[in-house]
């Protein structure tokens, strides 16, 4: 594994409506296992492929219990994403994003989804999201559309050093 490099704004490949995944090859593996530990290292709850340059539909995230800091921690890989059904419901939350540094803003996003894709591997997986889960999926979906949070923000700002520690990527 290795660590990627995160494309940083003004770079293109971040506006770029992204490609659909059609190949599971051994290169694959390698960009999805290299996107975790980069995520990881980062550190950051969620990645999208365009954010280490590569125009393709994947996307990963990683994010503990809201309530419960002792509870594992879950990865999720998902290829050629779609969102099936989103609440009506929607919350206000502070966001930022590897790829913006030193922005903070907040976006309204829908509160449950029902997410469809593929899995790392080719195989069909549904899954229902909510809370925090359901935000880094809207916000790392966007990514595979050429959306930044600032674009859907509905204010912006630049965070004091306390305040980046409380935000979740
Ligand atoms: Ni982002």
């Amino acid at each position: 594994m290795a660590l990627r490099e995160i494309v940083l704004v003004p770079d293109p490949v971040l506006r770029r409506k992204a490609n659909k995944v059609t190949t599971f090859d051994k290169s694959f593996q390698q960009l999805v296992d290299d996107m975790i530990e980069t995520m990881r290292a980062a550190p950051g709850v969620g990645l999208a492929a365009p954010q280490v340059g590569i125009s393709q539909r994947l996307l990963v995230m990683e994010f503990g219990d809201e309530e419960d800091e002792e509870a594992p921690k879950k990865l999720f890989v998902f290829v050629n994403p779609e969102i099936v059904k989103s609440s009506e419901e929607k919350v206000t939350g502070v966001e930022a994003c590897l790829s913006v540094p030193g922005m903070a803003g907040e976006v309204e996003r829908h509160q449950t989804l029902v997410v469809k894709g593929l899995n790392r591997f080719g195989k069909p997986v549904k899954h229902k999201l909510e809370g925090w889960t359901a935000r880094i999926f809207q916000h790392e979906n966007d990514h595979l559309d050429g959306v930044l949070f600032t674009d859907r923000a509905t204010k912006v700002w630049q965070p004091s050093e306390e305040e980046i520690e409380n935000i979740h990527d």
